[in-house]
């Protein structure tokens, strides 16, 4: 949307939802206009993002609802999101879905470099149009892809593999971990909990120097994968915005 200086609070980290909850009038006393972004996990939103994102109320600001998803099927993330929004009070003219690389590329290569350049460009030119935009979505409108994973509430994610023996304690996968499970020390989980609350995003895996960190999904595991993600790699989907 070409400002000049936006506020950029991200999500993905713990801290930053934490402030967010806390303090969430404040918050948005900063800002004119929310723009809301999630990945989508199993047709879903995650449900950390979900949380962080209910704590926001707009109080009649306008906003504009991201949804991003690996290529495969955006079930009902992009719904949820503006219905969330708009139910708590946001002004929510403008949606879109966009795609990045699916996190489990390791298993399946799927949407391999997305955002890509016509992406971003799709990205820029949604924002000049949305500038224009004023009138509210009607939540009738927000497509949905019904799938067993988006019916389902369960989040069903390949959890990564751990080996301590290569591992050289850089601390990196505790600082990109969104869940905050790891010991920035020992690469370790920090409880018992950890591979519970581990949410499958890949992050360390894709942040590990020492290849400590692997996606090794069971061979049952991967088969379903390979039909699943195989399927998603065929056909290269575009984004797709409404205002
Ligand atoms: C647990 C999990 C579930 C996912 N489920 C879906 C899905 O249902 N449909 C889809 O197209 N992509 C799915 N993806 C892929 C992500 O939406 C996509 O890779 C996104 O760009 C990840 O963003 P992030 O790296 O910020 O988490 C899933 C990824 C993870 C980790």
């Amino acid at each position: 949307m070409g400002a000049d200086d936006p506020l950029i609070l991200d999500i993905t980290y713990p801290d930053t939802r934490s402030e967010i909850i806390a303090n969430a009038d404040t918050v948005l006393d900063e800002i004119d206009y929310l723009i809301a972004g999630a990945p989508v996990y199993c047709g879903k939103l995650p449900l950390l993002a979900l949380e962080c994102l209910r704590a926001l109320h707009g109080h009649g600001k306008k906003a504009t609802a991201v949804a991003v998803y690996g290529n495969r099927d955006y079930g009902t993330a992009l719904y949820n999101m503006v219905e969330m929004l708009s139910q708590n009070g946001f002004n929510v003219i403008a949606a879109g879905l966009f795609i990045g690389q699916h996190s489990y590329s390791d298993v399946v290569p799927v949407a391999i470099g997305r955002p890509d350049e016509s992406d971003i460009e799709k990205a820029r030119e949604f924002g000049a149009q949305v500038l224009q935009a004023s009138k509210p979505l009607n939540i009738e409108d927000i497509p949905i892809q019904w799938d067993k994973h988006s019916k389902s509430k369960e989040y069903t994610a390949l959890k990564p593999t751990y080996k301590g023996k290569i591992c050289i304690k850089c601390g990196r996968c505790a600082e990109v971990c969104p869940t905050g499970i790891l010991s920035s020390e020992t690469g370790e989980h920090l409880n018992r909990h950890g591979k519970k609350n581990c949410i499958g995003c890949m992050a360390c895996v894709n942040n590990c120097k020492s290849e400590a960190r692997i996606s090794k999904a069971n061979p049952i595991v991967r088969l379903m994968m390979k039909r699943v993600l195989g399927q998603a790699s065929r056909e290269r989907k575009e984004p797709f915005v409404m205002m």
